[in-house]
């Protein structure tokens, strides 16, 4: 397996830098002096990994953990990690959090006027194949207002985390939804400058996985390191 990102790769030029004026919190909590990384321990390369016994089929389901149907579009969201080479990144844990249809996380700090699902987790697990393939079945979450600016609007978006074979190997960036009329004006989004790789964040919809009279489908490929690596973006919003 490829090591996702490992402290001394943490700081890559495709991903968006710690301070971005626009994003309007990273002035306070971006580092005012360079990281000075510690050497990696026996803890932090040989820790504990997940496997297969940790997890349930019904993780990699976010509407069924309810006593009736979630609201909203049911989606179906899959993909394949694979290293700079293109080889498959097997066994690897993705998460992911994401607000309700209505643009509602289940989260004391959310307090949006939207309404909550109570048939909707927001979270949900499971571990890439040996090809690298991963599936969810969600609900396309909408739109959220944040405060950042004037009237400012998050674009449609799922948080992701890949963790590698330690807790220091990790990646987590934000997959979103392709047409979506809020980019232009999200600094999130916008923090990384590399069109090409902004537009790697972008989901593609997916005919063939679509499932007729029950879900739509969205592609969304990572790529752990090097040239065309899918870049981090925030996990706070
Ligand atoms: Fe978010």
């Amino acid at each position: 397996m490829a090591d996702l990102i490992a402290p001394e790769t943490a700081t890559v030029p495709l991903d968006p830098p710690y301070r971005f004026d626009d994003y309007r919190s990273t002035v306070l909590r971006s580092p005012g002096k360079a990281l000075v990384v510690p050497p990696a321990g026996l803890t932090e390369l040989t820790g504990p990994v997940f496997g297969t016994g940790d997890l349930r089929e019904t993780d990699a389901d976010l509407t069924v953990h309810g006593d009736g149907e979630a609201i909203g579009e049911r989606i179906i969201v899959h993909g394949r990690v694979t290293d700079d080479r293109g080889k498959p990144v097997r066994n690897t844990l993705i998460e992911i959090w994401q607000a309700n249809a209505a643009g509602r996380y289940i989260h004391s700090g959310d307090q949006h006027p939207a309404p909550l699902d109570p048939n909707f987790v927001g979270a949900g697990r499971c571990l890439t194949d040996d090809e690298g393939r991963y599936r969810f079945v969600s609900i396309k979450p909408g739109p959220y207002p944040w405060k950042n600016h004037h009237n400012a609007w998050r674009p449609a978006h799922i948080h992701l985390s890949l963790f590698g074979r330690a807790f220091t190997q990790r990646l987590v960036t934000q997959m979103y939804f392709p047409g979506d009329p809020l980019f232009f004006q999200d600094p999130i989004f916008n923090a990384i400058r590399d069109e090409r790789a902004r537009k790697r964040l972008i989901s593609v919809y997916d005919h063939s996985v679509t499932s007729p009279e029950w879900a739509t489908g969205y592609r969304f490929d990572i790529v752990v390191g090097g040239a065309e690596a899918t870049p981090v973006a925030d996990e706070e919003a």
